[in-house]
């Protein structure tokens, strides 16, 4: 059957069959202070801290086919996880609908001109795919890099975390021009999420067609909401995605993740998703339960790649990073689970670590 030669992820993502977990990481993580710098975000590699020095614009190397490439492969060359997510950011589409951005070191993404009323809708525009060349580009060659080896992903901003950006006009701790704007301009808010939803759908298919086998949407600042409002402001621009999705592309996989999303669990299972991302703070049992008959992903505490190597549980004498991924595992159970961490890698994870956590999901046999 054709779902034979799927890559384990995708099998995983469908609950179909597999004889371990896949596994990937996500090499983006937010600092938990928000105040210190981004300098070193997501930065955990050496190959890559290097090639950031030679190319020191965060746009020039995810705009770029050639650098793309390259970064992405970086970790699959050292690790062989079973995903190979596209270097790129859920920001990147924003130029080809109207809105300029900048990634400042320091403070993260920058928006010159935020969207805070009418007038300012009318700088928005359908989403221009001959401004993103580059990103069909990299997923077709990484297809060709990576054969069948490992799944390559496609990952998007949920609308409502776009808007967060495009309305607050850079990141935020308290989301509270937008949250105001929910109050006090609940059209422009609507007509804002409604553009960005046909983009992100339009973006997701020019994804797949290029080559991703599997779409992540991040919908990071959803738990931001409290869920009557995420029911409003984040669910119902989801789904629209996630329909226009399953219009052109009925096959490919999509997951739904967002940080701090235990108010949330149940509501994001009915979004049409077939695979929710666990963040760290819930129990792997409690979330397999919550979410239903959908796939999970997830969830090891980031924190744990930490673990001195000698740092064995005392029991059984197993080492920390391998144990930790034994115990998701058997929490998850073998049906639709991906393994991953809860978030991206923390700055300063030693690499031998994470090579620790795919060695140990390598050695699973269902
Ligand atoms: O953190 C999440 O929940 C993931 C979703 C998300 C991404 N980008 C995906 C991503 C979010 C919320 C963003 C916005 C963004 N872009 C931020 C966070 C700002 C905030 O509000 O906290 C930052 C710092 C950027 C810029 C950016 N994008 C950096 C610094 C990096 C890491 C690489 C580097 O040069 O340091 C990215 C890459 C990125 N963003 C990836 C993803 C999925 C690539 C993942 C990978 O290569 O593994």
């Amino acid at each position: 059957s054709l779902s034979d030669v799927e890559p384990l992820l995708v099998r995983a993502a469908k609950s179909l069959p597999v004889e371990r977990p896949p596994a990937w990481m996500m090499r983006q993580a937010r600092s938990i202070s928000r105040r210190s710098p981004y300098d070193r975000a997501g930065r955990y590699m050496k190959e890559y801290r290097d090639l950031a020095v030679k190319y020191p614009s965060f746009r020039e190397r995810s705009e770029n086919t050639d650098l793309i490439v390259e970064i992405t492969l970086q970790p699959w060359r050292a690790f062989q996880p079973d995903g190979v997510i596209l270097f790129s950011d859920i920001l990147t589409p924003l130029p080809a609908i109207g809105i300029p951005f900048e990634i400042d070191d320091y403070k993260g993404p920058i928006l010159d001109q935020p969207i805070r009323d009418a007038e300012g809708l009318k700088s928005l525009h359908e989403l221009d795919l001959d401004m993103l060349p580059f990103v069909g580009e990299a997923l077709t060659e990484l297809r060709k890099e990576v054969g069948d080896s490992a799944a390559v992903l496609g990952f998007v901003g949920a609308p409502w975390t776009l808007a967060t950006y495009i309305v607050e006009g850079g990141s935020s701790s308290t989301y509270k021009t937008i949250k105001s704007m929910a109050m006090t301009e609940p059209d422009t808010l609507h007509a804002i999420l409604s553009a960005v939803a046909d983009a992100v759908g339009t973006y997701v298919g020019y994804q797949i067609d290029a080559g991703a086998q599997c779409v992540q949407i991040f919908d990071s600042w959803g738990g931001q909401l409290p869920p009557h409002m995420w029911e409003v402001w984040s669910k119902p621009y989801i789904q629209r995605v996630v329909d226009k999705v399953r219009a052109s592309h009925p096959g490919t996989p999509l997951t739904l993740y967002a940080n701090g999303s235990g108010g949330l669990l149940e509501r994001m299972a009915t979004t049409g998703v077939d695979c929710i991302g666990l963040d760290w703070t819930i129990d792997m049992e409690d979330g397999r339960r919550r979410v239903g008959d959908k796939a999970v992903q997830g969830n090891v505490d980031p924190a744990v790649l930490f673990a001195p190597p000698e740092a064995r549980s005392s029991i059984t004498l197993i080492p920390a990073v391998e144990k930790a991924v034994q115990d998701v595992c058997a929490k998850a159970g073998p049906v639709g689970h991906i393994l991953n961490l809860g978030h991206g890698v923390l700055v300063g994870t030693p690499e031998e670590n994470v090579k620790a956590f795919f060695d140990a999901a390598k050695k699973i046999r269902y």
